[in-house]
């Protein structure tokens, strides 16, 4: 996609805005070669939620959820962000106000440099002492042990949520307030079926900003926003970037 592809009337209001919020879901990180969850090649088609990604799972397994855990991020080490998500770390200096709210657990915005960001569903990098509720960030992958424990001789779980688990503290305030206060809202490769994420671009809209949609497949909420721009993300953000560059070439 070409900037010029870009609407007239998205274009002038997008460059206009003063506060701009964004989801992003896995289907931003498909281009570094994560894998999206669902769809016939789906993670969620190969394995079951009630066995890697709820706390019972936990419970009554540790190793088994661990090991996926261990997999996804050994897998994670060798992937890099890619435009997608350099095109919207670029984006965050040019507006007062910019808020990255992701679904994302790979760590990838704010390796290609976003600052404001809100991880509602946790960090792959990130675990928890499951004894004392310690949070810490923990680089290691593979594990020499699974499932690991830390310094303390505490099992430890990775600090995502969990379907059935509360979002952490603050986060779904902060995020609300964000879609509530914003300009314009860009969804980004999301199915927009998990909540409460998937509220956001609704409060959005209600709330009257702009909300434009970028999948590769139309979704849920394709009816409700104001554009769907269809294409890898890779392909059409980036000339989202380039209207604010010739902006500020123009001043
Ligand atoms: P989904 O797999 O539900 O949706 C991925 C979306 O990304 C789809 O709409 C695709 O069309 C789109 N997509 C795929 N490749 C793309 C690309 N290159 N560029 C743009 N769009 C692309 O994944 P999520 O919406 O992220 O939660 O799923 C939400 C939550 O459900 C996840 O955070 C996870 C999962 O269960 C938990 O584990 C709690």
């Amino acid at each position: 996609m070409k900037t010029s592809d870009i609407p007239e009337r998205i274009a002038e209001r997008f460059a206009a805005a003063d506060s701009v919020a964004v989801l992003t879901g896995s289907g931003i990180s498909a281009e570094s070669g994560i894998e999206t969850f669902r769809g016939e090649d789906g993670t969620w088609s190969k394995v079951n939620i009630e066995e890697v990604a709820t706390p019972q799972a936990f419970e009554r397994d540790p190793a088994k959820v661990w090991q996926w855990y261990d997999y996804r991020r050994t897998k994670l080490k060798s992937v890099e962000p890619n435009p997608a998500h350099y095109a919207l770390a670029a984006m965050e200096r040019h507006f007062k106000h910019f808020t990255l709210i992701t679904q994302n657990v790979d760590n990838l915005h704010r390796r290609a440099g976003s600052e404001n960001i809100i991880e509602l569903h946790g960090n792959i990098w990130e675990v928890i002492d499951t004894v004392t509720g310690q949070r810490e960030f923990n680089h290691e992958a593979p594990f020499d042990e699974i499932p690991p424990h830390n310094s303390r001789g505490n099992l430890i779980r990775p600090g995502v949520v969990w379907f059935g688990e509360m979002l952490p503290h603050g986060a779904m305030e902060s995020a609300s307030r964000a879609a509530q206060t914003c300009d314009v809202f860009l969804v980004v490769g999301t199915s927009a079926v998990v909540q409460p994420a998937a509220s956001l671009p609704l409060f959005a809209k209600r709330a009257g900003a702009m909300v434009l949609e970028f999948t590769l497949d139309y979704t849920v909420i394709s009816d409700a926003v104001d554009h769907t721009f269809i294409g890898r993300a890779g392909e059409t953000i980036p000339p989202f970037l380039n209207i604010l560059s010739a902006e500020l070439t123009e001043e």
